[in-house]
């Protein structure tokens, strides 16, 4: 018999075996002091494209004066325990409400993390006999949250609607036998490329097929729609959203999520979603936070219209100089090079020392080999001559791509690994 470790010494994982060459660096690189717009990396100060904070409101005062506040009042430790049990407060029900009314739902429930909370709230939506239907490119939570199910469960091509109708009819046909129903699942805005989730078209499809459509919104709350609703309110189709999904973690630059939707809904979930019943309730320090970004992303619209600002001056600045940024939709902004994954980590290295630009690299197997994605993440925070210099950055690192440069810089990394 093996030990359970051995698989483990001999291979690290599809990622974890870059981690001598990438790691401190390209993976878990240490940032330091205040971050921002700018922040420093390796005691050089950098144009950073790849914080959570579309709105720019984690080092807003009025933010960080009212989580200094409620950490002085709260601590991190309280409620002490689980929202069912002993970790319910007025004010947790307070954002509830709040949430509930901005997403134009009836109710809304807290998660601790979006993640867990995502995983979670699959596995309370469907039984045996369910069937889900998701795209292909969801996000990890959602594979995970799909994983538990002990039905049937089909992927579509991503955001292709004939695959998403042929999903449907087989789902229909698996649930006319087993007395199940369909749980259809998408992105309002899929993370890595930025397109938007085919909302409307899919919600169209509830008049041909029986479903429930649950949308994890990560990207679009707070960056989408007239009011910040998100990418239902964008598209115009809210209401046919059955479970809504956001995450603090985005547009709230904070911790924590919630669901949101039908009351009856909500309170099966309040009872039945195993990642908020056996684990501590939200912190109070951030229950409270988000009350206060939550009351600025209502009242002051000038942030998002700041930030689209900048969304739009980076990407059609990108787009006049000839790059690829795919078809986002929304502020999650890529652009695609062609290169190798040595050659990838060389230009991302003269992207950081020599230019001051700092952007999340995501190369193969998250996507196809033989391409770099630098994914970028404008806020409201970004000024013209961030992305002034970094459009300079970005036209020096293509033509030193294109000319070689970086093929022979990489020379070595490339051997390293074989290549
Ligand atoms: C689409 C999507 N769903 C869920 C999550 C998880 O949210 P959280 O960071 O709150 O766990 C993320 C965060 O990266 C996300 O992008």
């Amino acid at each position: 018999m093996r030990d359970l470790f051995d698989k483990i010494y001999k291979d690290k994982g599809p990622l974890g075996k870059w981690a001598e060459q990438a790691e401190g660096y390209f993976v878990f690189p240490k940032l330091e002091g205040p971050i921002s717009n700018r922040m420093k990396f390796r005691g050089k100060e950098v144009i950073t494209w790849s914080i959570n904070d579309y709105l720019g409101l984690a080092n807003h005062p009025e933010v960080r004066k009212v989580d200094a506040e409620a950490a002085a009042e709260y601590g991190s430790a309280y409620p002490m325990g689980a929202r069912m049990m002993s970790g319910h407060t007025d004010l947790h029900e307070k954002l509830e409400q709040e949430l509930a009314a901005f997403v134009n739902k009836q109710a809304a429930y807290l998660l601790n993390f979006g993640y867990q909370g995502m995983v979670s709230t699959i596995d309370a939506l469907v039984s045996k006999s369910d069937v889900i239907v998701y795209d292909v490119d969801a996000h990890a939570c959602i594979i995970d949250g799909v994983r538990l199910h002990l039905g049937q469960r089909f992927t579509y091509k991503h955001n292709d609607m004939e695959s998403i109708e042929k999903n449907l009819q087989r789902a229909t046909k698996i649930c006319e036998q087993t007395g199940g129903g369909i749980l259809l699942i998408s992105e309002g805005v899929f993370g890595m490329r930025g397109e938007q989730g085919k909302l409307k078209e899919i919600i169209e499809l509830k008049k041909k097929y029986n479903f429930r459509f649950f949308v994890d919104d990560a990207h679009g709350f707070g960056t989408l729609g007239a009011t910040g609703a998100g990418a239902g309110e964008e598209q115009g189709v809210q209401d046919g959203i059955d479970v809504y999904f956001a995450t603090f973690a985005k547009s709230l630059a904070s911790t924590g999520a919630f669901i949101a939707g039908d009351k009856e809904i909500m309170d099966y979930l309040k009872y039945n979603l195993r990642s908020q019943m056996f684990a501590k309730s939200l912190q109070m320090q951030l229950v409270v936070g988000a009350l206060k970004r939550l009351d600025m992303l209502r009242t002051m619209p000038e942030l998002k219209e700041k930030l689209w600002e900048n969304v739009n001056a980076l990407q059609s600045g990108l787009k006049q100089r000839g790059f690829d940024i795919g078809t986002t939709q929304s502020c999650v902004t890529p652009v695609y090079l062609q290169g190798s994954i040595p050659e990838a980590m060389a230009l991302v290295k003269d992207l950081r020392e020599n230019h001051g630009v700092f952007c999340s690299i995501v190369v193969y197997p998250v996507i196809p080999k033989g391409l770099i994605l630098l994914r970028m993440i404008p806020t409201a925070t970004h000024t013209m001559e961030d992305i002034e210099e970094t459009l300079e950055a970005f036209s020096i690192i293509r033509d030193r791509l294109e000319n070689g440069t970086y093929k022979r810089l990489s020379a070595a990394v490339s051997a390293s690994f074989g290549e």
